[in-house]
Order: C-alpha cells, then structure tokens, then sequence
C-alpha cells in the first residue's frame, strides 16, 4: 500500500475517518489531458488521488490510465463531480453510475456538487440543492461512493446544506492559492468540521512567475509550483495540480522533502487577494448552454489504441 495512507503528512483525515491523499493529481479539459501524465504520476510519482469531473469529459481516459498504471484501484482515491444540470434525487443517482461506468469502477471515493448554480429554469434553487444533497447522503448509505461534498460553495450556500443534511458535506473544493485565500470561508469550513480543498494551486500558471514567490523559490533552490504546492500541504489544505507534462508532475510530487519556515508560510498567507481564474459569471451560461461534456478537451498525449 502506497505510503499516502500511512504516513500522517500525505493525507488528511475526513470527519467520516477516511483518509484522502493531500496531494492529488488535477485534470480538466481546460489546457488539454494527457494520457501520458496520468500514468507516469501513479507508476512514478506515487500519486493516488486524482481529481476530474463528468464535465471535463477525460473520466473514460483515467479509466485507460488507471489501467496502463497496473495501481491497484482500492490504492486510488478518485474524485468526480456532478454537474448542475444532473441535479435532483433520481438524476443525481443516475449521474454517480455514469461516472462510475466511464472510470470503470463500481465505486467512488469522492462525489462533489460541481458548482451552488442551478439550471435558470428551476424555481426553488434550495430545494433542488437540498434534495441533491440528500441523494449524495443515499448514495453514501448505498455504499457507491466513500466522501460526498461540494466545490465551489461559499458560506451561504453551505448554509442551506447544513440546515437540512444528516450528513455534513465532508470537503468543499474551492479556488486557493496565495492570491485568492477564502479566510473566512476556510474557518467557517473548519469550525464545522469540513475539509478545505484548494484548486489551480499555481492560479492556472499564471502566478508562478509573481517576484515574490520567485524570491522565495530561490531560496528554497526549488520551483515556484513547488513552493505553493508546500504552502497548500502546510496549511492542510488538500491539493490537486495538473500538468500535462511528466516532468512537471514529477516536481510538483517532490513536496516532501523541505519546510517553508513560519515567516514564508505568514507571507504567502498574506498576499494582495488579486486573482481570480475561475469565470463565475460564465457558470450560470455554461449550465444553460447545452455544450456537451468535455466540449473544451483537447487531448495531448493520447493512450494507445488496445
Ligand atoms: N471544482 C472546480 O470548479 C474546479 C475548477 C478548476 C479546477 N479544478 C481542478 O483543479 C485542478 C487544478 O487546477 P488548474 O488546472 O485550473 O490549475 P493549476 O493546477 O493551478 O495550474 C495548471 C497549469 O499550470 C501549469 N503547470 C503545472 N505544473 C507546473 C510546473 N511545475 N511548472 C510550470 N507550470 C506548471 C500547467 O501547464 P502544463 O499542463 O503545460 O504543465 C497548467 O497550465 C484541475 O485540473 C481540476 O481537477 C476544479
């Protein structure tokens, strides 16, 4: 068994008392999905998470990558997410199977609520979030799936879960990094138990170039993803970056071996708030929009043909 699960700095214990990797492997349709990288993170890098998502359109590909790794899949703590449009007690459910069905499993370790948005036809949002829920909190019961949350939730709408759940949500996926740092959210999250999960943990690439982060990479003599992906593991913030490149998923596993000192880590924590890379206005359009899943995917590296 991978030492993800035995050593207590590679993962986080969740309020249900299972243990989920802090460093996960990311994949979406946005910047492309490689094959490739997949495999090489779960046979070379130790990776045992991997996040995805029915609407990036790559979940039957991880299935060839988990496969072509030869990782036992009880070793692989995978994590999908249900797409608004899925909503709803019977379509939810149906919405679990398929993922199932395309990663070639017969059970998740993590179902997520992709986004608090709903279709803009649906009268009473909160019903329809609270009876989704209430199908995660089923589907958990039936065993299909080990941890159910949410992502992109904020406080209030985490509210009108916890007003009617038997269940609290057990993660809440949100954008984290030094430039968008939901403190109040993080605590609010924290108080109850829920555990924070951070993604584009180097905004999207776009802030590994920032001097400051640079200047303290420099120190450390590693990279700048390195150092904000040790900022997430410090702050027990579970993280999931994405590469399509092997090299890159490589070094974004070596997180292990050095510490930011408490001065670094105060630095990062207090950064200008200055980034968002996550479009929340384009949500409610892209629910509405009838594009298929995966319509954005671009694959670089694809698996063979059996
Ligand atoms: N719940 C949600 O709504 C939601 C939203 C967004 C993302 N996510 C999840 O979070 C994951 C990560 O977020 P993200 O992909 O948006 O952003 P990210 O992980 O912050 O950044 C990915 C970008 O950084 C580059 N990169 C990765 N490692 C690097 C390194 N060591 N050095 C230089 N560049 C590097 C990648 O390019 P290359 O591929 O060229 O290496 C890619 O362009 C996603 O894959 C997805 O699983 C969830």
């Amino acid at each position: 068994m991978a030492d993800v699960y035995t050593n207590p700095e590679k993962h986080v214990v969740l309020s249900n008392n299972v243990k989920m990797p802090i460093l996960g492997l990311g994949t979406s349709h946005d910047g492309g999905y490689s094959h490739e990288a997949v495999v090489y993170a779960l046979k070379n890098c130790g990776y045992r998470h991997i996040d995805t998502a029915k609407r990036y359109g790559c979940e039957r590909y991880i299935a060839q990558a988990v496969k072509a790794s030869g990782v036992p899949r009880e070793e692989i703590f995978l994590a999908t997410k249900c797409w608004p449009t899925d909503y709803g007690t019977t379509t939810t459910k149906e919405a679990l199977l398929g993922s199932c069905e395309r990663l070639a499993v017969d059970y998740l370790d993590m179902y997520l609520m992709h986004w608090p948005e709903v279709s803009s036809g649906v009268k009473d949002r909160k019903q329809l979030l609270q009876e989704t829920w209430r199908a995660l909190e089923v589907l958990l019961d039936e065993e299909r799936v080990r941890v159910i949350g949410v992502s992109n939730f904020l406080e209030r709408h985490l509210e009108m879960i916890l007003e009617e759940c038997s269940v609290v949500p057990h993660v809440n996926q949100c954008e984290f990094h030094p430039f968008n740092n939901p403190k109040v959210l993080r605590q609010f999250c924290a108080d109850r138990n829920i555990q924070f999960e951070g993604y584009c943990p180097l905004g999207n690439g776009q802030i590994l170039s920032d001097p400051q982060i640079q200047e303290i990479a420099r120190v450390y003599s590693r990279s700048p993803a390195q150092v904000l992906i040790r900022w997430n593991l410090q702050s027990r913030v579970v993280c999931i970056p994405k590469s399509t490149k092997e090299h890159r998923v490589n070094e974004n596993s070596q997180v292990y071996d050095f510490a930011l000192t408490q001065e670094d880590m105060m630095t990062l924590d207090n950064m200008k708030q200055s980034l968002t890379c996550m479009d929340w206005s384009s949500i409610q359009t892209k629910i509405d929009n009838p594009l298929p899943d995966g319509y954005k995917l671009k694959i670089v590296k694809p698996p063979l043909e059996p």
